[in-house]
């Protein structure tokens, strides 16, 4: 993965550092970001589209991993961002993000957040539910201050890793129903609004997506409803947003298109329909996630216990696990490994990774190929960037691990390794006499 490789002694290097030096420096378990790599893959994007001759904002979707210095990274490179909360908008505003480059995603933003995009003045809203365009037209109103919004839209197709399905109606909690006037409905409650600027329309049609049809479909079904508003109320939207989803490879069982192939595609099938459809070509949008950001993330572990169940399996247990990445008991995702400090050492025997959280379910690798392991020895886990430490909890009172970045073989701390009294920062104590009446 990127600009991995294997030293003199051994040892992985991520982006031209030591594994063994950071874990020796920083502790483990360690967030190591391949920062080389988010650019390499922020540029791919941004390139396909400037070649195409086309407008476009790709939005990083920092939901998959949200820190101060994340945002500084993508600022740098021209990335626009996609938040979801007041707490991921408050990162950004304190890492100096343009906040004209900001959206704002949600289905239930509350009225203080949408208070706080209007006071901070972000580049737009995505709007998801009638609630919403309620409380946008009250504090537009109040503000006398216009906001750029889309609208989300459910196009009835759930991708899936190696295909999609197309649902007449989407049983999703997101976004305005496409067929059934939902949309049509939220239109006319806001195109011709004095504040509120509908700028165009949004979907996103999942996660970890290797196919380009799915997206394909779906910018059809979004061009045809803006170009019936054209045609009904000459309205125009310059924007078509197209969400994130594109697939990585977390083993080799994984076969993802490259980024510039998706976008290729999204192009193409933007330009075709609307010259089809007599519409002007709106400006594409993009907010990929898992795809900026999943494969520059290495987690390194230290590995302590093991444990053999006769004829059945052997254990080798590390100082993380669930607490820092829920997504293999969450969702059954799956992971490859290498021994860090015996990286060229062959593979003979098959473990199953376990973390240190109290549940049998807390496995990070079910079959790992590995050299025999030592208490001691250090593991490397690729492509936990995304959705790993952005889900980390305190479970069991684990704190949640250090995260450093990586670029042109020097390291720096990012985010500092939680303590135990980080985890009672917020606790008080209770006494009954102090109870009031
Ligand atoms: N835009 C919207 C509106 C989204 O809901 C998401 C992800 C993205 C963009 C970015 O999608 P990406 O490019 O990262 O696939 N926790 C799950 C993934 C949840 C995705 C939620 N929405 C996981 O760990 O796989």
């Amino acid at each position: 993965y990127g600009t991995q490789a294997i030293n003199e002694q051994g040892h992985l290097t991520i982006g031209g550092t030591d594994s063994v030096e950071l874990a020796k420096n920083y502790g483990t378990p360690l967030y190591v970001y391949d920062i080389q790599l988010f650019r390499d893959r922020a540029r791919a994007f941004q390139q396909t589209f400037k070649e195409a001759g086309i407008g476009y904002q790709v939005a990083y979707a920092s939901k998959a991993f949200s820190t101060i210095a994340i945002y500084q990274v993508a600022a740098e490179e021209n990335l626009s961002l996609d938040v979801v909360s007041a707490g991921e908008l408050y990162t950004a505003v304190k890492a100096g993000f343009p906040v004209g480059k900001i959206h704002f995603h949600g289905n239930n933003k509350s009225l203080e957040e949408l208070q706080m995009a209007f006071r901070v003045g972000i580049g737009c809203i995505v709007v998801d539910n009638f609630h919403e365009i309620d409380l946008l037209k009250k504090i537009s109103e109040q503000n006398k201050q216009s906001m750029n919004i889309l609208l989300r839209v459910t196009p009835g197709i759930e991708a899936h890793t190696h295909d999609y399905i197309t649902t007449g109606q989407e049983d999703s909690k997101f976004g305005f129903d496409l067929k059934n006037g939902q949309a049509d409905d939220a239109f006319n409650q806001t195109y011709n609004h004095g504040y509120l600027k509908l700028i165009g329309l949004h979907c996103h049609i999942g996660s970890q997506i290797f196919d380009t049809s799915a997206f394909q479909l779906a910018s059809e079904k979004l061009l045809q409803k803006m170009s019936g508003w054209k045609q009904e109320f000459g309205y125009i939207c310059p924007v078509l947003n197209l969400g994130g989803g594109f697939g990585i490879r977390y083993t080799a069982e994984d076969a993802p298109l490259k980024p510039a192939v998706y976008v290729k595609k999204m192009i193409e099938t933007v330009k075709q329909t609307s010259e089809d459809l007599g519409y002007p070509i709106p400006e594409i949008w993009i907010e990929p996630g898992r795809s900026l950001i999943g494969d520059a993330g290495t987690t390194l572990y230290t590995i302590g216990s093991t444990k053999e169940v006769p004829k059945m399996r052997k254990y080798a247990a590390v100082d993380g696990g669930m607490s820092d990445n829920i997504r293999p008991a969450l969702y059954g995702a799956k992971y490859s490994s290498l021994l860090a400090n015996k990286a060229n050492a062959l593979s003979t025997e098959q473990y199953t990774i376990a973390g240190k959280c109290c549940e049998s379910g807390d496995k990070l690798i079910e079959q790992a190929d590995l050299p025999t392991v030592e208490a001691g020895d250090l593991l490397g886990v690729f492509c936990t960037g995304a959705y790993g430490y952005s889900m980390a909890s305190n479970y069991n009172r684990i704190a949640r691990p250090a995260v450093v970045f990586v670029e042109n073989g020097m390291s720096q701390l990012v985010v500092k390794r939680e303590t135990n009294a980080d985890l009672v920062k917020q606790d008080l104590s209770y006494s009954q006499k102090a109870i009031q009446k």
